[in-house]
């Protein structure tokens, strides 16, 4: 008997079946996807947020392997991922790399290719190295979901920060983005400024003229060393942690020095306009780039903190990255 085909379409259709073309197997930056690519991951992130809202789980990552690789140290990216992972009922497997075969010799290439017999459908990768992600995804059929690579991209950290700019302001179109401080060692940095201004946010990146990458407004932003002139107009105001671990000597006199002109001090906040997002990767260093009472605020009057809000929506947004890399088809 020939059965006649079931056309009522599925409730949640795999990416694939509504065309969802990546432009790589590897999701290695921001800067690799258009505003439309953007945009769904956002939108996916917003149904895995209601899922776990109503404490379901998906098992989108059903019989795939997935592999997290952290060379360097994190608590929520690495965190959040597993928690993703489990959440979409993945084979998940962590490595730690100080406990692996490197300590004996064994190189990178190796190591991933041994990895590659195992096949994984998934790796997702920190590395202190700028692009150390894209050299992992050369060595392997996987798709490699960087978690971080020196001062090059944390695109999961960007999507992060637009998905909680999106839920809180309604739009990231002509919002005002402030970033402020370490634009030349943050990864954080480079994936926000690709994410914030393909999504037609209008950016600036303030900080100490040493920290400021020569070029970096060819990227579409304005530059500037003047944290106060621009905090009345800032609809989101971004702190970025000091990388001291990629800086051989500190890139400004002191500590304090920085605190002094580019912290977010208790007399800087009746600049503030209310309402405005403030905002920071973590982890934070307190009484350096945030003043510790502003961090910790939950007052309805002033700024608001979301802080804790983007490391929450890490979770729906690292769902969203692994649910569609895992079933992609991608654009030849
Ligand atoms: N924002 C971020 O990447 O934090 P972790 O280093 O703790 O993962």
């Amino acid at each position: 008997m020939i059965l006649k085909k079931d056309r009522r379409p599925r409730k949640n259709p795999p990416p694939q079946a509504e065309g969802f073309f990546l432009p790589s197997k590897d999701l290695l930056g921001l800067r690799d996807l258009s505003e439309e690519k953007l945009t769904l991951v956002l939108k996916k992130a917003e149904e895995f947020k209601k899922l776990l809202q109503r404490k379901e789980k998906g098992d989108d990552l059903k019989g795939k392997r997935v592999i997290n690789i952290f060379f360097e140290p994190s608590t929520r990216t690495r965190t959040s991922f597993e928690i993703a992972e489990r959440n979409l009922s993945a084979e998940m497997t962590n490595i730690t790399p100080s406990a692996s075969s490197l300590t004996k010799g064994e190189s990178l290439k190796d190591m991933i290719e041994n990895l590659e017999a195992m096949k994984p459908d998934l790796l997702v990768i920190r590395h202190g190295a700028s692009g150390a992600a894209q050299l992992i995804a050369s060595y392997t059929k996987a798709s490699v979901i960087n978690g971080g690579d020196g001062s090059h991209e944390h695109p999961t950290q960007g999507l992060v920060d637009l998905f909680t700019v999106k839920e809180h302001l309604g739009q990231i179109q002509n919002k005002r983005v402030l970033i402020v401080g370490d634009i030349a060692y943050s990864r954080v940095a480079r994936s926000n400024i690709y994410g914030f201004t393909k999504m037609g946010a209008k950016v600036t990146v303030v900080g100490p003229a040493t920290l400021l990458p020569p070029g970096i407004e060819k990227l579409g932003v304005t530059v500037s060393t003047q944290f106060a002139k621009h905090i009345p107009e800032a609809d989101v105001i971004m702190l970025l942690r000091i990388q001291k671990e990629r800086q051989e000597t500190l890139n400004f006199p002191s500590l304090a020095e920085y605190t002094r002109f580019f912290g977010l001090t208790r007399d800087l906040l009746p600049l503030i306009k209310k309402g405005t997002l403030i905002m920071h990767p973590g982890p934070i260093n307190r009484g350096v780039e945030i003043d510790p009472e502003i961090a910790d605020s939950k007052s309805a009057d002033g700024p608001r903190i979301v802080i804790l809000d983007q490391v929450a929506n890490g979770i729906a947004v690292r769902m969203a990255v692994l649910s569609l890399w895992a079933n992609q088809r991608v654009k030849k």
